[in-house]
């Protein structure tokens, strides 16, 4: 047998050798060895990791089959947010993106880069040292959920980085099922009796969400990149040379790439991308159109949002025939009465449609749909298919028109048009199934968040006259939860306790939670973040409210009037009593220290980087990811490279990390913070 340290050179070696040929294989669709001898080197890799159960490490290719499951994912913040893009529908609105950005720029002529927009899930990876250090979803553009233990089990995904590249980088990408992949997985799943996947996009996230990284391991994920959060040490100026990069680095790029410079030749390669793009193995939903030079990007800029440098096109959805075989009533949170088509299943951009929403009755008269008549549908967002038109050739004289009802069809009360007179209201606020949407956006995961609170459940509360309003919920006990139908023990004691930690949640959640009228996540952040507390909130006047940044005249009457109804203002002092929280957490706001200053993050440190910049931004600190004139200090940890010199050259103060701490202390002046904890 080989001593220890023959087998680890001989594993080093391996991992290195296999390595190479997936890269081959997967980046580049070559074969320099046949399968049977790639079958051989990881066979003798299993073989001596057996041997030696001390040498394995996270990065061998073995590792790929999953490992254990874990109990739920670790949150993490991007050190450089996620953005989502604007979106575009027409060649008019391109061409008026590509006018804005001439005009942002001052010049005629802008190379841009165009390439699929691929329908996947966003995902953020992280190499360190050369080794795949973590995978973060897009989450809520600012965190996300490690799902490195999911990401690792992808074939083509390198989880060691060769050499010539730099080690430690931060690269973004799409998640995907191939479409045979997806296809082949769900004939699999017919023939096992289990349930099929809707589409590819909605595999992928699930599998993501797996807590069983050998489920992930099953599937047919795969990745494909466009883009860094984190250039490393590498010198990159533009997009095209970010694509090279990651070509280098052996991680997958868009197969399909435009150059254009011109309005005409952007339109001429996203309607080649159009024809194209049905012969790509992922699924794409639009092109991505990107302004190609950094510096640009930089000059343009961004909303809160999106960047300004970047557009998607989308493509026309896919449309499908299908009958209307009856209409049914459904009521929202709002208690509007929305009509549902009920379809005959049809098979529509991946995946089989049933329903199709038909938004209200105007529109039912307007497009003179009837039940029995033949549509046209397509997916509108690629989610909710909706009706396009009626094919009036095929109607037979059978087909039924559809009245708007009189009543709700839950409760009985006498619906009223909205004054805008398009929805139909059910008025009452009491309506057992208002009530029920109500509660089940109020436990949402984006709200909330009370797990093992979902539809079932609440539709169970609400039936047996346990909850009628959110407050309700904390009276809940394991007693009145004994006696729902279907609840064990254990489920029982859960919920308890995740109604128990919801007290804490933050304000904004709450006032999310509570459904104001037109007040969405981004509302309810910006609004607590203004007031601090939702006494603050409750109390401010509309001019107030107008102060605070993206709120408009529209959200700010409806805060407004919502703070100032009875009911309202009972339900918030019954939540108050419960325990809830109003007040807004002072983030760790350990102090102003930092104030007016931008951090440069490098080299290795004692703790996550993720973590370091999280605490200079709680001393007021702004960080950045390149050293330039801009840059205030660099904190440089060990072996810290290329930017560790340039800071040096422009003559940017160089702190280590005890030198870090002691800044730190100096702003605090002896209030203890936790930081970290
Ligand atoms: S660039 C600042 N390029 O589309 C955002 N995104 O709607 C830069 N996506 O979150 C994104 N293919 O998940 C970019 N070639 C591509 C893409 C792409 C798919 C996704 C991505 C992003 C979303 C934006």
């Amino acid at each position: 047998m080989m001593t220890s340290a023959e087998a680890a050179l001989r594993i080093e070696g391996l991992k290195g050798e296999i390595e190479r040929h997936n890269r081959l294989y997967y980046q580049e669709a070559r074969q320099e060895i046949s399968d049977q001898a790639f079958d051989v080197l990881l066979r003798e890799l299993i073989e001596l990791e057996e041997a030696h159960p001390d040498l394995v490490t996270a990065d061998s290719p073995t590792q790929k089959v999953g490992g254990a499951p874990i109990e739920g994912f670790t949150q993490v913040r991007h050190a450089v947010p996620m953005m989502s893009l604007d979106n575009t529908y027409s060649e008019a609105e391109l061409e008026a993106f590509f006018q804005r950005v001439q005009k942002g720029l001052g010049r005629e002529v802008v190379e841009c880069v165009v390439e699929p927009k691929v329908d996947g899930v966003a995902i953020s990876i992280r190499y360190e040292g050369g080794v795949l250090k973590h995978a973060v979803t897009r989450g809520d553009g600012q965190v996300g959920d490690d799902v490195t233990m999911n990401v690792r089990t992808i074939k083509s995904l390198p989880l060691r980085l060769p050499a010539g590249v730099p080690q430690t980088f931060e690269v973004r990408g799409e998640v995907f099922m191939p479409k045979a992949g997806f296809a082949k997985m769900n004939e699999e799943r017919d023939e096992a009796g289990e349930a099929r996947f809707a589409n590819p996009r909605n595999a992928t996230a699930g599998t993501l969400k797996q807590l069983d990284s050998r489920i992930a391991a099953k599937r047919p994920l795969d990745v494909v990149f466009y883009g860094l959060a984190d250039a490393g040490d590498a010198e990159v100026g533009a997009h095209s040379e970010v694509l090279e990069l990651l070509g280098k680095a052996g991680l997958r790029k868009a197969d399909l790439v435009w150059r254009a410079e011109t309005a005409e030749a952007l339109v001429l390669a996203i309607r080649e991308l159009d024809e194209k793009r049905k012969a790509l193995p992922y699924e794409t939903d639009g092109a991505v159109i990107k302004v190609n030079a950094f510096g640009d990007q930089r000059e343009l800029g961004a909303t809160s949002k999106a960047p300004r440098w970047a557009i998607a096109y989308k493509y026309q959805p896919e449309q499908a025939e299908t009958q209307v075989l009856a209409v049914d009533i459904q009521v929202g949170r709002t208690g509007a009465l929305t009509p549902v088509a009920r379809l005959e299943p049809v098979f529509l951009s991946g995946s089989t449609v049933g329903n199709a929403t038909l938004h209200n009755f105007e529109e039912i008269e307007r497009k003179d749909i009837r039940v029995g008549d033949w549509v046209v549908i397509e997916k509108a967002g690629e989610i909710i298919p909706a009706v396009v038109m009626v094919k009036k050739e095929r109607r037979t004289g059978e087909e039924r028109v559809i009245v708007p009802p009189v009543c709700c069809p839950v409760c009985g009360t006498e619906a009223k048009k909205d004054e805008e007179l398009v929805v139909l209201r059910c008025p009452n606020p009491d309506c057992p199934e208002v009530v029920k949407r109500r509660l089940e956006h109020y436990v949402s995961r984006g709200a909330m968040d009370i797990r093992g609170l979902g539809e079932q459940v609440v539709g169970q509360l609400v039936d047996a006259g346990l909850v009628r309003d959110a407050a309700d919920l904390y009276q809940l006990d394991e007693l009145s939860l004994a006696r729902l139908e279907r609840q064990g023990a254990k489920s029982i004691e859960n919920l308890v306790k995740a109604l128990r930690e919801s007290r804490e949640q933050a304000p904004w959640r709450l006032v999310f939670g509570l459904g104001i009228l037109h007040v969405g996540v981004t509302a309810a952040r910006t609004l607590l973040e203004f007031f601090g507390s939702i006494d603050q909130l409750a109390a401010a006047e509309v001019e107030d409210l107008l102060k605070c940044e993206d709120v408009g005249v529209v959200v700010a009457a409806s805060v407004h009037a919502w703070f100032r109804e009875e009911r309202n203002v009972a339900l918030l002092e019954r939540l108050r009593a419960a325990g809830l929280t109003f007040e807004q957490r002072k983030v760790a706001a350990a102090s102003e220290v930092f104030a007016g200053t931008t951090w440069v993050i490098t080299g290795t440190l004692s703790r996550p980087r993720e973590e370091m910049a999280e605490a200079i931004r709680s001393h007021g600190g702004k960080v950045s990811g390149s050293v330039s004139a801009k840059t205030t200090y660099l904190l440089a940890g060990e072996e810290a490279g290329s930017k560790l010199e340039k800071a040096r050259k422009l003559g940017v103060e160089v702190l280590d990390e005890s030198g870090f701490w002691g800044k730190v202390g100096e702003g605090e002046k002896g209030i203890k913070t936790d930081l970290f904890g």
